[in-house]
């Protein structure tokens, strides 16, 4: 069956890289972009709160959205795809997790080499004078101030987050690293991800380009299903957790 399939790649691969998207912190209770109805994008316009310009032109309205996404991001769990991940690293069959998510679930569930291509919400600057708060400070500034606008304490600046906004620069050095992984990967394991914001979207052609094979394990279509040696299309608890039981099988 498939999964026995993806387990035999696994298992021969000498570098396997995984790629995630929002799909995989469904399962712990928050909603992904695309998805029909339920998708944050299929009920909010991105260039309407998640756009840089909207940061420095709007920033009430920036961080109506971006204040409660924090809040509700940051008492979140991980949940057993996360876990599976982590377990395939310690096993020694992962390298690393290339993740577009902000919500530090790869780390806390004990992934240890994650490149974030997106940022993560652990943290706030302030673009006027370079001062930074954490996840908690930022959270007390936003409630405790009367326009729920977190301001820098030194130079009363509108914080930005630090993570990529509609309009910004991607964070080179995440990028590169994820290039270079994708290139050198027998294997890349795109998981949770409809693969189409860019530059996540490149990777899986890179990783073909190079010789080397994808598995696509997510509910909706992908550009990259039929290049796929392996599509998987259940929850990704399911199909992750049968990965590790299919590895243990073989
Ligand atoms: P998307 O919402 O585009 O894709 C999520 C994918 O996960 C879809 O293929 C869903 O079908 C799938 N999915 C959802 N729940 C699932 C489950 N329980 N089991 C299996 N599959 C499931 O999210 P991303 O690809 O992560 O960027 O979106 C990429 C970027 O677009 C985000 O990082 C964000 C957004 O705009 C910024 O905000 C800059
Ligand atoms: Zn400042």
């Amino acid at each position: 069956d498939h999964l026995e399939q993806l387990a035999r790649l696994v298992r021969e691969a000498g570098s396997v890289v995984a790629l995630t998207g929002a799909g995989i912190s469904v399962p712990s209770g928050i909603p992904d972009f695309r998805t029909p109805t339920t998708g944050i994008w299929a009920n909010v316009d991105p260039m309407e709160v998640a756009h840089v310009d909207v940061w420095r032109h709007d920033p009430e309205r920036f961080w109506a959205f971006y204040g409660h996404r924090f809040a509700s991001l940051g008492q979140i769990e991980p949940n057993a795809a996360h876990r599976a991940l982590a377990e395939l690293e310690r096993r020694g069959h992962l390298d690393a997790v290339l993740t577009q998510n902000i919500d530090l679930l790869h780390e806390k569930a004990g992934s240890r080499d994650v490149v974030e291509l997106h940022g993560s919400i652990a943290g706030c600057h302030c673009p006027a004078c370079g001062h930074r708060t954490g996840l908690d400070e930022t959270l007390r500034l936003i409630s405790s101030a009367p326009d729920g606008v977190p301001r820098c304490g030194v130079c009363a600046g509108v914080l930005k987050p630090d993570v990529v906004l509609f309009g910004d620069m991607l964070p080179a050095a995440a990028i590169t690293r994820a290039e270079r992984l994708a290139l050198g990967a027998d294997l890349l394991l795109c998981i949770g991800s409809s693969l189409v914001v860019f530059p996540v979207s490149e990777l899986p052609a890179a990783t073909l380009s190079a010789g080397g094979r994808l598995a696509v394990v997510t509910a909706s279509e992908t550009p990259y299903d039929d290049a796929a040696a392996v599509r998987l299309g259940g929850d990704v608890v399911d199909e992750l957790t049968g990965l590790l039981a299919a590895l243990d099988r073989l």
